[in-house]
């Protein structure tokens, strides 16, 4: 990036430092930066403290162009969510390269469509329907669990954290026993910047951070090359028996890569999808109106799904590398260039949704980009989808009410962030 010709480019400090600091993700300051960025700077370059420069993508059409363009823009050429200068040291002197793990996020062509190939059949909704009935369970132990609370409840603690976590982990095939290993495993790896949820990464010293994270993806290895060994030899109708015995070029994925895998569908599906069911139910109960017309609407919960999932944008970013100098929005990027695609930005764009920051199920046509776009397009959103609306196929129809019972609180985090804390009260029919 060269510093003189994009001297008019940069993004103000203050804003800047906003993308960078996990607290303006649980305060909502990241939406008023976005939403000044959007306006006065759609696609500018920021440069905090401590990392390497970065242009910040804002609007909607940017992302989609960048997001469908995967030869000019790669994934895995740099870090694929940002990162500052210390840790990517830390990660290049474990991995030797830019990423600590290599999960279908961390590659490109030619490898990509031949590792996605490998389930995409699978995470169709043709297939997953297969398993809607075990779901359903799932969902109405949980909404019984939630009822017996006796009318007031942490929505986030009791349903929302552990409700998507045992549905994947169960398709996987991961026994319920080994359930809390797995959360923790994942805590540990993608580390949550929320000081109530993890210890900061950054505040680790650098050879305490390499330890801990071999010894994450060690353990990761460990416990998934028996789950290979067994599935090799007594096949279940379940992912991991995809996984494990899955052929590139004739023969199975090298166990770096077939860990990567099983790591990405382990943890790329829970603390996403409990954000998103959170999200739905905050915004319920802080409108009756909006309760009130999804109750006596059925019809609308997909709406209501797809609404949630646009307004809490669990996912605020990822990064992308441009691999030649192109022109975009009227800027000149680079070869080697760094770009943020700010997701929870675009979703709010005034130029494609009518009052963005306004929950509507009825919203039509909901075109968000809360799920990527392009061939990286998130591998599980039939499946998130369908555990939600399923979630909330079995929840409202029991609830009479629904209200906020204390304040709402977000975790910090400027990668997967959504609430924490979704104290609320209710009345059942
Ligand atoms: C990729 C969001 C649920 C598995 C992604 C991406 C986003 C995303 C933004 C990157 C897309 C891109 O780069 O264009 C979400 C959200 C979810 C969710 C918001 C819930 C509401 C799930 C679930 C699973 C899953 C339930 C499955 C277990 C994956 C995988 C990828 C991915 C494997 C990588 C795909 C690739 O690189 O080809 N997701 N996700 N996600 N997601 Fe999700």
């Amino acid at each position: 990036m060269d510093a003189t010709a994009t001297e008019n480019l940069d993004i103000p400090a203050d804003i800047a430092a906003t993308l960078v600091d996990p607290v303006a993700y649980a305060d909502h300051r990241i939406h008023g930066s976005y939403r000044w960025l959007r306006a006065n700077n759609p696609l500018g370059v920021a440069r905090p403290q401590g990392f390497d420069p970065f242009w910040v993508v804002t609007k909607h059409a940017h992302i989609q162009a960048i997001s469908r363009q995967n030869e000019l823009f790669h994934n895995a050429d740099r870090p694929t969510t940002l990162t500052n200068q210390a840790v990517e040291a830390r990660v290049r002197k474990i991995t030797g390269g830019p990423n600590l793990v290599r999960s279908l996020v961390q590659m490109d062509a030619p490898d990509h469509p031949k590792y996605r190939a490998l389930t995409q059949g699978w995470f169709m909704p043709a297939n997953l329907g297969k398993f809607e009935g075990r779901v359903r369970e799932i969902a109405r132990a949980t909404v019984e669990r939630m009822l017996d609370r006796g009318g007031a409840c942490d929505f986030v603690e009791d349903v929302a954290l552990g409700y998507p976590l045992h549905v994947i982990m169960e398709i996987l095939g991961v026994p319920e026993a080994d359930e809390p290993r797995m959360l923790k495993l994942t805590q540990e790896l993608f580390g949550p910047q929320d000081p109530d949820v993890a210890r900061s990464r950054e505040a680790l010293s650098a050879e305490a951070f390499s330890m801990m994270m071999q010894a994450v993806v060690a353990d990761f290895s460990a416990y998934f090359r028996g789950i290979t060994e067994d599935r090799r030899q007594h096949p279940r109708d379940d992912l991991a028996t995809v996984i494990a015995n899955a052929k590139i070029g004739g023969d199975y994925m090298p166990e770096h890569d077939a860990t990567s895998y099983y790591m990405i569908v382990a943890t790329a599906g829970h603390d996403t999808t409990s954000s998103s069911t959170a999200g739905a139910i905050w915004a319920l109960a802080e409108d009756p109106a909006e309760f009130a017309k999804v109750k006596a609407n059925p019809e609308l919960i997909p709406g209501l799904v797809d609404e949630a999932i646009r307004w809490m944008t669990p996912v605020k970013h990822f990064m992308r590398t441009a691999t030649a100098d192109t022109e975009l929005g009227g800027r000149s990027i680079a070869k080697g260039d760094w770009l943020m695609l700010c997701y929870a930005s675009g979703n709010r764009d005034e130029e494609v949704f009518e009052e963005p920051d306004r929950f509507r199920s009825d919203r039509k046509p909901n075109r968000h980009v809360a799920f990527g776009y392009g061939a990286h397009l998130c591998l599980g959103q039939y499946l998130a989808k369908l555990e939600m609306r399923i979630l909330f196929e079995e929840l409202l129809p029991r609830l009479k009410s629904l209200a906020l019972d204390g304040e709402v609180k977000m975790t910090q985090a400027y990668f997967v962030n959504g609430p924490k804390k979704l104290p609320i009260r209710f009345e059942v029919n």
